[in-house]
């Protein structure tokens, strides 16, 4: 087969933040599929940039009295130190604020406005007065208007995946100052993503762009389905502009406004693009406008929509290449939990790499990686043995158990009796190419390692510790090393790609460079060996201790920074609530489980025109099972903005009669009454009918 040409990126991060061990799953996952491709002979580049418009960034610029500028300079030194830690290498490693992004960002907006798909239309946007200014959709946090999980995003529900505008949340936050925003008007430029269904149908439904999970969920929810006339969706127009302040480009044809940070990003990739090939010699075209080229583009599942939808209909309309795939992830967890900062979980790449080795993650997360979008937990006990059992135990043992002992003879010159285990890891290389193809690392983890679990008993029953003990075995010793030699470069070849670190001692040791992953189908024969130098330390728990107590005392310390941005826990609890009404006497468990506590969501909501203080609920316990309560939650709540919520009910309360109607049971708050009520929210997870214990 021919060589292919592939363009390859990973999702821009922004350059608000440092990189963390999340971030790090996406990134280790596109550079372990890039280096396989150049392994297999194929052209790849892959190229990525700092994601640096947006509120985020002048929002900091702001507080630490800094330009814009300044802020992403300083974020792009320490990304780029970051990845190259981690053995990421990129090709272009860019930024959206550059002159390239500009230029290309006008052209594509040229070829938009051409195709008539830009509108105007006035928006309501939430203002955050203290702050002055409109509040970007991540500056604002609230309740999923769809499925009324809590402590949702302003543009996207992280729980069932619809986009909304930070208008549409309930109860919105402002997570710049706290405050609760207020809505202003603008007129905002849109992109009417509905003239380009068919196409985004098509796209989206045929020709394996996108895993299963994700072409089904596109078609659920947001495309429709033709084949039930009822059942086709309307693509919702997208808001593409921002008022000043912002900081991004302007947009040319209409001064004031800016591109949203979202329309700028993904043209990112293809700045970045146009940088390498200024350096290279290339065009351009060669990558963006030839169907020569195959584009991969790398993501989470949190940017499904942006990179499935509004980019394909971007680069159709401007006449560029299609990706020729979207390959989606799921998220990390560490110890099966979301990463939190008190845990001492939420670990940044910088902090883990002052105690441990990249290439232990690099192997951990490729075991773990599938090609659906499962979330993968970093288990720390579990990396702590797995790469110590599978790289220490079996795969550098092999390497460090024989060559020290023909250092001075060197390889056989003829490739002795195996028992065919040469030949049979000589065959794998086909499935393990195969698995690495679709991004199923964690069977080609497998495959190898079953290949080191045939190739360490042939060392351990050949026993060469002894043979070097008696002189007349020489021969023998030497044909042993060389089958335990080249057993351990075959995994290495397999591994090349997850573990460069490893093919850089290994090519030291054999005085050899591993380029091409056919070179695992011939032995190495007749070379010298150099000194063994230690190749992997074994994971010392004592140093996982140190990182994560490392990553809890960064916490303490951005809390007692009282610029601290974003709003996070600080703790200053008075003692009024509970002198206000001290503690009941004391109960029983029995007595605690009279009280029959449920999960329950709110399905309807309305107020009671006669009553003061009382709005009408009714309460959905799951199935068909529905109660109405009547709460005193009139002057805290909009009857409108509860409704999808779950609340905790005590649902074997007498019912009662009332003027207005049957109360079939109590929702649980807190608070003194008035508007100062506060209803208990559940954990996501939580599902109506559950018992409260
Ligand atoms: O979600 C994010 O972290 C974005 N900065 C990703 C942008 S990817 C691309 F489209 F630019
Ligand atoms: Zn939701």
């Amino acid at each position: 087969m021919s060589e292919r040409r592939i363009l390859v990126t990973s999702a821009l991060p922004y350059a608000n933040g440092p990189i963390h061990l999340g971030h790090l799953v996406e990134y280790i996952q596109t550079d372990i599929w890039v280096r396989f491709q150049r392994l297999r002979g194929n052209r790849c580049i892959y190229v990525c940039a700092d994601d640096t418009h947006g509120t985020a960034i002048m929002i900091r610029a702001r507080k630490e009295s800094r330009t814009e500028e300044e802020v992403i300079a300083q974020s792009q030194q320490e990304h780029e130190r970051d990845f190259a830690d981690f053995q990421i290498r990129f090709d272009n490693y860019g930024s959206t604020h550059s002159d390239e992004n500009r230029q290309l960002c006008g052209q594509i907006w040229e070829s938009i406005q051409s195709a008539g798909l830009v509108k105007t239309k006035d928006v309501e946007q939430l203002y955050d007065v203290a702050e002055q200014t409109f509040l970007a959709d991540r500056f604002v946090r609230g309740t999923c208007p769809q499925c009324g999980s809590p402590d949702q995003p302003g543009d996207n529900c992280s729980q069932c995946g619809i986009t909304y505008s930070p208008i549409d949340l309930v109860d919105p936050v402002s997570t710049l100052s706290g405050s609760t925003p207020e809505v202003r008007t603008a007129e905002h430029l849109f992109i009417e993503l509905e003239q380009l269904h068919p196409f985004l149908r098509e796209w989206t439904q045929n020709g394996q762009h996108l895993q299963a999970e994700v072409a089904n969920y596109l078609k659920g929810h947001f495309l429709g389905s033709t084949e039930d006339p009822d059942g086709i969706k309307t693509l919702r127009d997208w808001d593409i502009s921002r008022p000043a302040p912002y900081f991004g480009f302007e947009i040319p044809d209409s001064p004031g406004n800016f591109w949203y940070v979202w329309f700028d990003a993904p043209i990112g990739y293809i700045a970045s693009t146009q940088q390498w090939c200024d350096r290279n010699g290339e065009s351009l075209d060669d990558w963006w406008r030839s169907e020569e080229c195959e584009i991969h583009h790398f993501i989470g599942k949190d940017i499904t929509y942006f990179h499935t939808l509004f980019w394909p209909g971007m680069l159709k309309t401007a006449g560029l290449q299609l990706p020729e795939k979207v390959h989606i992830h799921g998220f990390l967890t560490v110890d099966g939990e979301k990463m939190s900062k008190s845990k001492g979980t939420f670990i940044k790449a910088e902090t883990y790499f002052r105690h441990l080795d990249p290439s232990a993650l690099r192997y951990f997360y490729a075991s773990k990686l599938g090609p659906k979008l499962d979330d993968i937990d970093l288990n720390l006990d579990e990396f702590v043995s797995k790469v110590n059992s599978d790289l220490v135990n079996k795969v550098v043992n092999l390497a460090s158990r024989s060559a020290k002992f023909i250092k001075d003879v060197g390889l056989s010159p003829v490739y002795p009796p195996d028992g065919g285990l040469f030949e049979r890891a000589a065959q794998a290389g086909d499935s393990i190419a195969e698995a690495y193809e679709s991004c199923d690392y964690n069977r080609a983890m497998r495959l190898i390692m079953a290949l080191a679990d045939e190739a360490n008993p042939f060392v351990e029953q050949a026993e060469p510790w002894n043979l070097k003990k008696d002189p007349e075995k020489s021969g023998e010793l030497q044909d042993v090393c060389t089958v335990a030699i080249n057993l351990f470069r075959q995994l290495v070849i397999y591994l090349a790609p997850v573990l460069p670190d490893l093919v850089a001692k290994t090519n030291e040791l054999l005085g050899d460079s591993i380029d091409h992953w056919d070179q695992s189908k011939t032995p190495l024969l007749g070379t010298s060996i150099a000194k063994f130098k230690h190749m992997m330390k074994r994971i010392d728990q004592k140093d996982i201790d140190k990182m994560v107590d490392e990553t809890r005392a960064e916490q303490t310390e951005e809390l007692s920074d009282s610029d601290s941005q974003d709003g996070q826990e600080q703790f200053h609890d008075g003692p009024e609530a509970l002198a206000a009404e001290p503690l009941a006497e004391e109960c029983t468990i029995e007595d605690f489980m009279k009280v029959d506590l449920r999960v329950a969501r709110v399905i309807e909501a309305e107020h009671v025109p006669e009553a003061r203080k009382l709005l009408k609920l009714k309460l959905s316990l799951g199935g068909d099972e529905t109660r109405t309560v009547f709460a005193g939650i009139k002057a805290a709540y909009e009857p409108e903005k509860l409704v999808g919520r779950l609340v905790v009910m005590v649902a074997n309360l007498k019912p009662r009669q009332m003027k207005f109607g049957l109360s079939e049971g109590m929702v649980c708050a807190s608070g003194t009454g008035g508007a100062e009520v506060f209803l208990l929210g559940l954990d996501d997870g939580a599902v109506p009918g559950q018992r409260v214990h």
